[in-house]
């Protein structure tokens, strides 16, 4: 009898965790997710850039083998894009002449991970052209943080393109919340966005990875310690930060700082929170229940935290014709003619360099003067092995320069001030016809004006300098 006995109970048992087993590993694609903004889509690039989520993980893996810490950063990144004009990138753009940025925005100050979604950027455009927006790259570098710390992979839908414009300093202030804020002022901030408590209390739990500069919390520590902080947790502050303009920085959650995990709400459940904004949560009652259902259930947290990550994701989205996918996530197309020119240069060899020629003009080569320029283009670029902005000798590369000379240069001085008269004329009439006016102003910039930037750029003919503006 005993045999059976054991059998069946091994069975049970193994049937048990199975069972278990994946009912976790499907809550987040189970869970009811919310309703896709149109515009956006699961597929969205399945024909032009099939491969962009996984270019886009193996290059996350190697940075995070580096430097877990990234992750954070390339989270809070996505939080502070999608939550100050929606999901459009604009947090990325640098300062202009016409004023400081997004970034320039006290709350933004302290953002980190630029650098790496520029370089996501230029391997995936290296490999399908530009057809993704650094929007869409950002959501799927917050998304693979999540993943590669420790939590849920998530699907994200796709499809956004890159604002034109940043947000004010203003604007960036008043829909970011702040760490000194209570529950109930972050509850009524985040109402404003569609999120309901549960969500609220979900995305905070980013704050299971990262780190905080003193600033962002002393005031609860100096000149009086705030009553519902823990005892230890703030002497220990006070030892990092010593006074309330230090600069140090600590980790977000003590239990576990480098996992993506359900530790942020045990941290809160014993007074262990950084932030107020952090800890009112568990001592506000519309959430009080919900971070303790998190603390106990990491499941049930990981599958709300994906709902309102998705939510977040699809905040006043840019899609179809409006927007622009950038060339350069810091720069806006218009303002970024050597950057342009450089992501020729960043395909390698000839048959790559006329693919992305073709690529560049697909979809307007049936207006009769893009198939000028594309002929133009083709017929100068491919045939004579130099690229646009090799035209004119004085602006070629150094690479561009050893092949010369190009048999067409002699005629193309008057061609070009043909079309760059016509170009001004699609621009004026035509301004929105982005893709159209920026080819063109490619040539523009290839003959007749300065080129700002290239001519002055390093040895290797990549651009530096100032973007033309
Ligand atoms: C609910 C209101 C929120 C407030 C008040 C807030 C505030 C802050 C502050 C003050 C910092 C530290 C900045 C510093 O001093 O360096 C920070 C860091 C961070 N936040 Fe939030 N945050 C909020 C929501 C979120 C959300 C929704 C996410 C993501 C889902 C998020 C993810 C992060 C991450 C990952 C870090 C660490 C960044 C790093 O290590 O560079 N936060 N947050």
């Amino acid at each position: 009898m005993a045999k059976p006995t054991f059998f069946t109970a091994f069975l049970l048992i193994s049937s048990l965790y199975i069972s278990s087993y994946f009912s976790v590993s499907k809550a987040y694609n189970s869970a009811p997710s919310p309703p896709i903004v149109s515009g956006l889509s699961w597929t969205f690039y399945q024909k032009s850039c099939p491969k962009v989520e996984s270019i886009i993980r193996k290059q996350l893996k190697k940075v995070f083998k580096e430097d877990i810490g990234q992750a954070a950063a390339l989270l809070r990144l996505h939080f502070h894009d999608c939550f100050v004009q929606g999901c459009d990138a604009s947090v990325l753009l640098d300062g202009s002449a016409s004023g400081p940025s997004e970034q320039d925005a006290p709350p933004n100050l302290t953002l980190r991970g630029f650098k790496i979604i520029n370089d996501l950027r230029a391997l995936v455009h290296k490999a399908c052209g530009r057809v993704v927006s650094c929007a869409d790259i950002v959501a799927l570098a917050a998304r693979d943080s999540v993943y590669l710390s420790g939590g849920p992979d998530y699907d994200v839908p796709l499809g956004r393109r890159d604002g034109l414009s940043f947000a004010t300093r203003d604007a960036t202030l008043q829909n970011l919340p702040a760490p000194f804020d209570n529950a109930s002022t972050i509850l009524s901030s985040l109402a404003t966005k569609k999120f309901d408590p549960t969500d609220v209390v979900a995305l905070s739990g980013g704050h299971t990875i990262g780190i905080s500069h003193c600033s962002s919390f002393t005031r609860r520590l100096y000149p009086t310690q705030d009553r519902s902080m823990d005892q230890t947790f703030a002497k220990n502050l006070k030892g990092v930060c010593p006074t309330q303009d230090s600069s140090n920085t600590t980790v977000l959650d003590i239990r576990s700082p480098n996992k993506f995990d359900n530790k942020y709400y045990v941290d809160l459940m014993n007074r262990q929170g950084l932030f107020t904004s952090d800890q009112d949560l568990y001592t506000n009652s519309r959430t009080r229940s919900i971070v303790t259902s998190f603390a106990v259930n990491q499941t049930l947290f990981f599958e709300k935290f994906v709902v309102a990550m998705v939510k977040m994701s699809q905040l006043s989205v840019l899609t179809g014709k409006t927007g622009e996918i950038r060339a350069n996530c810091s720069v806006r197309n218009a303002n970024n003619m050597p950057f342009l020119a450089s992501v020729v240069e960043e395909e390698v060899g000839e048959k790559a360099r006329a693919f992305s020629v073709v690529r560049r003009y697909r979809g307007t080569i049936v207006n009769p003067f893009s198939l000028a320029c594309f002929t133009v283009h083709v017929v100068s670029c491919c045939r004579h092995h130099c690229c646009y902005y090799g035209l004119v000798p004085s602006q070629r590369s150094p690479q561009v320069r050893s092949r010369s000379p190009t048999l067409v240069e002699p005629f193309l001085p008057p061609c070009f001030r043909v079309l760059s008269l016509v170009a001004t004329v699609v621009r004026v009439v035509n301004p929105s016809n982005i893709d159209v006016s920026h080819q063109v102003g490619l040539f523009d910039h290839a003959w007749g004006e300065p080129r700002v930037g290239l001519d002055s750029g390093p040895a290797d003919g990549s651009p530096s300098g100032s973007p033309v503006s």
